[in-house]
């Protein structure tokens, strides 16, 4: 599907806000977000980040480094793992897009956060939305990954204050949960 293209001063206007000089193009983008079906009104040059956090309100993804080095802001599009930070949100257009604030299930706790909630794989908590969606990607694709391929699918996630060996414990309990029937 062809994304429909409006002049910026029709969104600003419908926005209530003023036209600026140099005026972007934008956008009325359509996506899935956390099971529902969204659309917004959105500048071409709005990053993914800025658009879940600033448009929506969804606060839980993180911004980190900014720069695609820390991993804070991953996020699922279409299952894959994929950092908000450096992606615009106009490429989403008629994709599945999950954040942190979907993993619950019906108010119960998903493996992964069971597993860094129960293992202590967080502790100021910042890098753990990022950890907690690279990990559910991986789980998705892969529901009983190696070593190996844990420490693959998470080394674009850095934290600065729990140390990696509960992280990897963490979603080691929530390959066994998964086992168990538990989604991730
Ligand atoms: S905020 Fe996106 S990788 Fe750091
Ligand atoms: S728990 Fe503090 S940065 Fe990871």
């Amino acid at each position: 599907m062809v994304p429909a293209i409006v002049p910026e001063a029709r969104l600003r206007h419908d926005a209530g806000m003023t036209v600026g000089e140099g005026a972007t193009m934008a956008r009325i983008l359509e996506l899935v977000l956390n099971g529902r079906k969204r659309v917004d009104a959105v500048p071409d040059n709005r990053l993914l980040l800025d658009y879940l956090r600033e448009t929506v309100g969804l606060t839980g993804t993180k911004t980190g480094c900014d720069g695609g080095e820390c991993g804070a802001c991953t996020v699922l599009v279409d299952d894959r793992p994929t950092l908000s930070c450096l992606t615009l949100a106009a490429t989403v257009e008629v994709k599945r897009v999950d954040t942190i604030e979907s993993r619950d299930h019906d108010g119960q706790l998903s493996a992964v956060q069971r597993g860094f909630h129960e293992k202590l794989g967080s502790q100021c908590g910042y890098c753990t939305p990022g950890f907690i969606m690279a990990s559910a990607g991986l789980l998705r694709r892969n529901p009983d990954p190696n070593d190996e391929e844990i420490l693959e699918a998470l080394g674009s996630n850095i934290c600065r204050c729990t140390g990696y060996v509960k992280i990897i414990e963490a979603v080691k309990y929530a390959v066994a949960l998964g086992k168990q029937g538990v989604a991730p």
